[in-house]
């Protein structure tokens, strides 16, 4: 590879603006690494007149992002954001000029990501999104060339930095959910609209991405089931750290005998354990690949700098020739699984009953329990003055989730309960 890598750039916000800066300011470094020097030759934003840290003025300016596919650029970066237009379209245009592709939206790839790399494949250029799962994780890298050699039996990560916020947060100070959301929208931290964060959604987009590299299935949204946070209150964060675990956000996705579990839910990990231990907006990823074990990776999700050096990465990458397929495989290769089902995979689960404190409660839960072959292992159950509410929490011995479900359902149409039963599963990790 010679000559001058020629560099066109589609965003200018937050990763944008940091790429833009890194590519003008550290030339020299970034030649050296790449082997030939690179240039920004063309840039493009929603508004021509909005202030930009870096001095861009002397840049041609695109108006439509869509353009860039015609410019002399031999890379195109897309970090507009959106699973739609223009991002779709100047990504595919981009490919189709057989110019190599940077992209950070995983928003897009989770929809598009297989049909894209097949059009990648097919132009014979390559398509790089290390910055789209957990920001300056090298979380892609590791999975698409580093853990091949034994295979990926499971991924638990936490992917979303502003659910970890939230639930770490809510554990050091005791709030609840919704003041601790509302600090931070008030800090920056969350979005004017959390559903995409909160709902899990987001953390689907970065699994389905993690997915197609570890077990080699498209990226696909529809086969994962999302729970997000909404629903953990106080009491279960405070409950489980006295059974000695902390609840996460967790993007699973794993191989068992009857197929692909795919899932994000909230899940409680033991104190002391890798996932455990990553606090506020970090992610971290613990990979099991085979016999040659867990391997965790831990950082900085999302931020200006943590993706801009993701972006950087797969741009020196390109700029000194690597190539290969998007997700490891050639994209004719991505074959879906059967998806698992819920008792594919036996865990421990936290229950809490909001219970009258009143004779025979107990006995009635238990009963329901035993009759789905659900253990319990330990329980805690604080008295208050008969009859007043009380909740009883316990943690089950291995069992499957829908066993729990028929138990908790029979549990819930009794009078003895004074709202639904909160069930969360337990996580090795
Ligand atoms: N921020 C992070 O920490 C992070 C982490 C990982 C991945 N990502 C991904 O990176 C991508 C960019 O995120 P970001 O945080 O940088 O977003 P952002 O700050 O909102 O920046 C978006 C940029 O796209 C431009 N833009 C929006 N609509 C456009 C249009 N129709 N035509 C031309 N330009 C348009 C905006 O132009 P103006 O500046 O003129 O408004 C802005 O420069 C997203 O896919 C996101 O999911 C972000």
């Amino acid at each position: 590879m010679t000559g001058t890598f020629r560099i066109a750039l589609a965003g200018l916000g937050h990763v944008g603006g940091g790429v833009a800066q890194i590519l003008l300011t550290r030339g020299q470094e970034l030649a050296q690494r790449a082997g030939r020097k690179l240039q920004l030759v063309a840039v493009c934003a929603r508004d021509r007149a909005k202030p930009r840290r870096t001095d861009i003025s002397h840049l041609p300016w695109i108006e439509e992002p869509v353009s860039l596919a015609q410019t002399n650029a031999d890379l195109v970066v897309e970090v507009i954001g959106g699973q739609g237009q223009p991002a779709l379209g100047l990504i595919e245009a981009s490919l189709q000029a057989q110019k190599a592709v940077v992209t950070a939206n995983k928003a897009l790839l989770a929809y598009h990501g297989a049909r894209l790399a097949a059009l990648a494949e097919k132009e014979g250029v390559p398509l790089r999104f290390e910055a789209a799962a957990a920001g300056g994780i090298p979380i892609v890298k590791g999975l698409r060339q580093s853990l091949i050699t034994y295979g990926i039996d499971a991924i638990r990560g936490i992917l979303n930095g502003t659910c970890n916020y939230i639930l770490t947060q809510m554990e050091a100070t005791g709030r609840s959910f919704a003041e601790v959301l509302a600090e931070a929208q008030a800090r920056g931290f969350a979005e004017a609209d959390p559903e995409l964060d909160v709902g899990g959604g987001d953390t689907a987009h970065k699994l389905a991405l993690l997915s197609a590299l570890a077990f080699g299935v498209p990226p696909d949204m529809e086969a994962i089931r999302i729970q997000g946070i909404r629903h953990i209150s106080r009491a279960d964060i405070a409950f489980a750290k006295e059974f000695s675990y902390r609840i996460k956000l967790l993007g699973i996705a794993r191989k068992t005998p009857s197929g692909l579990d795919q899932r994000v839910q909230p899940a409680l990990v033991r104190l002391g354990t890798p996932l455990a231990d990553v606090d506020s907006v970090f992610n971290a990823v613990v990979a099991h690949a085979g016999a040659a074990g867990p391997f965790t990776f831990e950082g900085r999700g999302a931020g200006e700098e943590p993706t801009t050096s993701a972006v950087i990465s797969d741009i020196v990458d390109i700029a000194r020739g690597e190539s290969g397929p998007a997700f490891g495989r050639p994209a004719k290769d991505l074959h879906s699984l059967p998806a698992a089902p819920p008792e594919a995979h036996p865990c421990p689960h936290y229950l809490r009953f909001d219970v009258r404190d009143l004779p025979g409660v107990l006995a009635e839960i238990a009963g329901h329990l035993a009759r789905e072959n659900v253990s319990i292992e330990s329980m805690i159950q604080r008295g208050r003055r008969p009859g007043e509410p009380v909740a009883i929490v316990m943690v089950t011995h291995h069992c499957p989730e829908t066993n729990v479900m028929r138990a908790l359902e029979a549990i819930n149409a009794s009078d003895m309960v004074l709202g639904p039963p909160c069930m969360i599963p337990i996580e090795a990790s």
